[in-house]
């Protein structure tokens, strides 16, 4: 199929051109990157999605064709009829560098004002500006490289999961709120006044209930909407590659889901993975690494040294031990030699994660430390042993609650690894988290929550413990980690009703509202479950990854900025007073926030 304009039609692309095409005719259309004029010589580099290739108008050709050529400004939209030469100077920086095209045909179909960026594979302008002109920057081929790989790994997913019996099914945009955690979008009803659709965070219960109808593998490209705070690896509005199984145990989704990444991995990036995925549980993730998350690309693993710690004579050990809390450590090759800046940069990091300090230690013949005065010879040499550390070494250390010291640590571990250099940016590591707690403590509500959502299905071993000791009880709930990153979640869900009252119960649900917010899908329960299972992985994420994007701003089209505000179209925005009357809603309205990107 052949594009064609007023009796123009394109043969190929740019980039798809090379030395075999010297001495054909051929026509092209896209958008003039860059013109130079040499004085009766005229260069135009064409650009479209594949790349771009170079123009000549020669001296020699007609006066209209050289003026119309003169003409041409960066950004204008060309058609042109040529044939392909060989350079006389190639350009080895360029994919098309040893040809070029002598125009004997050119058409300028549109004009351009000047842009008000370059549009160039690295620009670094603003990003707000980047954002504001977003159909602009989408021309720069980094842009489209981005999406153009999206487009790959959702189809790779799409053939993947046909491939292996999936039924894709599309599920409500406009439902009722499941509490995935996040905070609902909610869309107002104009016949129903004074009630609200909310936007789906994920199609958790609607894929559910697909298990119960009997499509037993079911996938979706599913659009998800959290109202939560923006991260570099978080939008409001984002995509998952969602997944539900009947009759399986995690072994069977997990699996499953290794497919797909194997597939992934091997087609669209060239790279064989070693299955099966390494497993970790979640304790020993923290133990380790200090995040469920753990990267994987590099060691510097968290040592333990509570035991050591007790024998220590200095408060702020003994203090958090009795309250149940830990003494743990980092150490760094080498951080021996950091300076008193660089360590308080270090402090900072574990204080941003709410340790009240670090302390550091170098064993070195004569030690250096924060906390000397508090330490004997004997304390130095079994802190030394514990943490493995040698006397070039920086042994940083927290004491606090376990969470602060895992969250601190595991900050810092990252940020050591940065420092040192010894973040590999080609290597791809990946690892499935397993295992987790059922529930976590919220100190703001002063009461264990769900730790996935509320449909997760205990360990059977620990169904036992879930009213005497909801600390202890694990869930059949997995994530799958990629270099540092949760690239996606699931678990093998509660198909039992009784066992779904139990948890719900334990989460704070009455009877009442349990019915009042999920009536629909305990009356389901009535009607013959199967067991079943799942998990998504986050579209957006993955191409942030594979990709190596700093932001995951830069594999979506149209992203939102930190406020959640599209700075293109301006949305949100305020709607006419008519529409508020429909809806029966009046404005309470508040100062507009500043437009930030954030991270
Ligand atoms: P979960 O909430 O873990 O699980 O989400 C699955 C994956 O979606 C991605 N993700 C996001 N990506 C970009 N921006 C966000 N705001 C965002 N939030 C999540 C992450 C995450 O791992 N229904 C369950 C899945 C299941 O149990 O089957 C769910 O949504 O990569």
């Amino acid at each position: 199929m052949a594009e064609s304009i007023n009796g123009m039609k394109r043969t190929c692309m740019c980039a798809h051109l090379g030395v075999e095409d010297v001495g054909r005719e051929v026509t092209l259309m896209g958008w003039c990157h860059k013109c130079r004029d040499l004085g009766g010589l005229t260069f135009i580099t064409l650009r479209d999605r594949t790349g771009e290739i170079q123009l000549v108008v020669s001296p020699d050709s007609n006066e209209a064709l050289k003026s119309k050529a003169a003409s041409v400004r960066s950004e204008y939209v060309l058609a042109i009829k040529g044939k392909v030469i060989l350079r006389s100077a190639p350009n080895e920086k360029m994919a098309t560098g040893m040809i070029e095209v002598e125009l004997d045909e050119l058409r300028i179909v549109s004009e351009s004002l000047t842009p008000p960026f370059y549009i160039e594979e690295d620009d670094n302008s603003n990003e707000s500006i980047r954002l504001k002109y977003r159909y602009l920057d989408l021309r720069r081929p980094n842009m489209q490289r981005n999406l153009i790989l999206r487009h790959k790994v959702a189809k790779c997913a799409r053939d993947f999961y046909d491939e292996n019996g999936f039924v894709e099914i599309e599920t409500p945009i406009l439902g009722r709120s499941t509490p995935e955690g996040a905070r609902d979008y909610l869309v107002p009803s104009r016949i129903k006044q004074g009630s609200f659709f909310a936007l789906p965070q994920s199609p958790q219960l609607y894929k559910q209930l697909l298990m119960l109808s009997g499509y037993d593998r079911y996938m979706q490209i599913a659009k998800c909407f959290r109202d939560e705070d923006l991260r570099a690896d978080r939008q409001p509005e984002f995509t998952q590659i969602d997944v539900e199984m009947s009759f399986v145990d995690c072994d069977d989704v997990m699996a499953t889901g290794e497919g797909f990444l194997a597939k992934l991995f091997d087609e669209v990036m060239g790279i064989k993975i070693d299955l099966p995925i390494q497993r970790i549980p979640y304790s020993e993730a923290m133990e380790n690494y200090g995040s469920d998350k753990p990267d994987l690309r590099f060691d510097l693993k968290l040592k333990n040294i509570t035991d050591v710690a007790k024998s220590i004579d200095f408060t702020v050990f003994a203090g958090a031990i009795e309250a149940g809390g830990s003494v743990r450590a980092i150490v760094i090759p080498g951080g021996a030699s950091f300076s008193r800046k660089e360590i308080d940069a270090l402090t900072e990091v574990c204080k941003t994660y709410r340790a009240k300090g670090m302390a550091w230690l170098v064993c070195s013949e004569t030690p250096r430390g924060s906390f000397l005065k508090f330490l004997t010879p004997a304390n130095i040499a079994d802190i030394q042993e514990a943490t493995g550390a040698s006397s070039d070494d920086l042994i940083c250390i927290v004491a606090d609650r376990n969470k602060v010291v895992f969250d601190s640590l595991g900050a810092l571990r990252i940020e050591a690894a940065k420092k040192l250099s010894l973040i590999d940016a080609n290597i791809f590591k990946l690892c499935w988290v397993t295992e987790f707690p059922m529930f976590e403590y919220s100190e703001e509500e002063g009461r264990y929550m769900a730790m996935h959502h509320p449909f997760t299905c205990p360990m059977d071993e620990d169904i036992d413990f879930l009213e005497s000791d909801q600390g202890r009880v694990r869930s059949k709930a997995y994530d799958i980690v990629l270099n540092g990153c949760e690239l996606g979640g699931g678990s093998i869900r509660i198909h039992n009703r009784d066992l779904q009252m139990r948890i719900f119960k334990l989460l704070g649900f009455s009877e009442e509202s349990a019915q009042e917010q999920f009536g629909f899908l305990l009356d389901a329960f009535k009607y013959g479950v199967p067991p079943h299972g799942g998990m998504a992985f986050g579209l957006d994420r993955m191409i942030m990854l594979l990709n190596n994007c700093s932001s995951i701003r830069e594999v979506m089209a149209f992203p939102k900025v930190q406020n959640s505000s599209d700075l293109m179209t301006e949305a949100p925005s305020p709607v006419a007073d008519k529409q508020l009357e429909e809806l029966a809603l009046s404005i309470n309205v508040q100062d507009e926030e500043e437009k930030v990107i954030g991270d």
